[in-house]
């Protein structure tokens, strides 16, 4: 495939700027940009937005393309090879697969689920039939009883980029409700009351059982491989000083603006669902991203579970919140995430860095994806 030298006639948005003008690409870099006419014939833009391509941190897509159905398993080659395009299709040219371990009420996995679904998409990526690149982010179910073994299983065999720290027992962080747990669990599963009873005790016991000893040992295991931390739906100030001990980089889902202020001041990378904003506020009934943002204290957004959320996301930020302006907004989609991440080589337009790059019309219904360039190839 050949990359496009030169984008003209573009809208294209900096980290803290925006300007029209042309992009220069060449051995798949960005090497030269200027405002108004560009120097010779490119790819004419037509006047849209050019963005830097989009990294996602935390989705669990790839699961709906795994399992369509529940009881439904599709073959994981063809699974990722969808999701994959579907990444790319919503302007996401880094994305972080999130891959489960960790036996829990709704996810019930063999052993080696986790460890041959990374290799599969290692082994896809190799091929060079993925379009976005592919990191790894493990999350581990932190009270389960296989959640240690599970993850050593991982980190032993494949690159791991970013480790999360997940617990939700009920009563506690994203289900501080036990309405909103019994919702959420009581769907999934299709479980009478009954049963939901049993298994929140059984939650409860595992609880008491693994979370401190489980903890410590993935921490362990993150620091000995140099694996980035994310703490996951941290509530109170207790849970954001225990990540700071455990030195996170980055917090998922804060659910209230207390646990939110304390981990951005800390200089721990608060990270919303784009769903979030979209939708004007949460699903679990917790703190609306939307809130963070116009209290300064949101500095990513993740797609979650709609990957096409994350480029409606940060536009309803620049378009409700008064003064926030675009290149902020995108900010929070491509050179935030990139950074807590750990990613230097990409993640914003500027001379030097990888010519990943999203061609946006914005219409009146919303933002949409026209184009996308993986180090200044045509990937969509
Ligand atoms: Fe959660």
């Amino acid at each position: 495939m050949t990359e496009t030298s030169l984008f003209e006639n573009a809208h294209i948005v900096l980290r803290d700027s925006e300007f029209q003008g042309w992009i220069a690409v060449d051995g798949g870099l960005i090497v030269d940009m200027g405002e108004g006419r560009a120097p010779e014939r490119g790819l004419d833009c037509r006047g849209d937005i050019l963005a830097p391509g989009f990294v996602e941190l935390h989705t669990d897509h790839l699961e709906s393309h795994l399992r369509p159905r529940p009881k439904v398993d599709w073959p994981a080659r063809m699974s990722i090879v969808a999701y994959d395009a579907q990444m790319v299709a919503s302007g996401i040219t880094t994305v972080f697969d999130s891959v489960r371990v960790g036996n829990d009420a709704d996810y019930v996995a063999a052993r080696n689920d986790a460890s041959n679904l990374v290799g599969e998409i290692a082994a896809a990526a190799d091929e060079g039939v993925l379009r976005a690149r592919h990191r790894t982010h493990l999350r581990c179910e932190i009270c389960a009883e296989d959640a240690v073994e599970a993850a050593a299983d991982v980190i032993n065999a494949y690159q791991v980029d970013l480790m999360s720290l997940m617990d939700h027992t009920p009563g506690a962080r994203q289900f501080a409700s036990i309405e909103a747990w019994k919702t959420y669990y009581g769907g999934k599963s299709g479980l009478p009351e009954t049963h939901l009873q049993k298994l929140m005790d059984r939650k409860r016991e595992l609880f008491a059982k693994n979370y401190t000893r489980h903890r410590a040992a993935l921490v362990a295991m993150a620091h000995n491989g140099g694996v980035a931390i994310a703490s996951h739906d941290d509530t109170n100030s207790g849970h954001v000083e225990e990540s700071i001990a455990d030195r996170v980089s980055l917090a998922e889902f804060p659910t209230s603006v207390l646990a939110a202020r304390l981990s951005h001041e800390a200089g721990i990378s608060v990270l919303m669902g784009a769903p979030n904003v979209v939708r004007g506020g949460s699903h679990s009934g917790n703190v609306a991203a939307e809130a963070l943002a116009r209290e300064g204290l949101l500095d990513i957004l993740s797609s979650d579970y709609v990957p096409a959320s994350l480029l409606m996301g940060a536009f309803g930020l620049a378009q409700r919140i008064k003064g926030y302006g675009l290149p902020r907004a995108i900010r929070t989609i491509s050179y935030n995430p990139a950074r807590a991440a750990n990613i230097h080589d990409r993640g914003e337009i500027a001379i030097g860095q990888a010519a990943d790059l999203v061609r946006i019309i914005n219409q009146d219904k919303g933002p949409i994806v026209r184009e996308v360039y993986r180090d200044g190839v045509r990937v969509f």
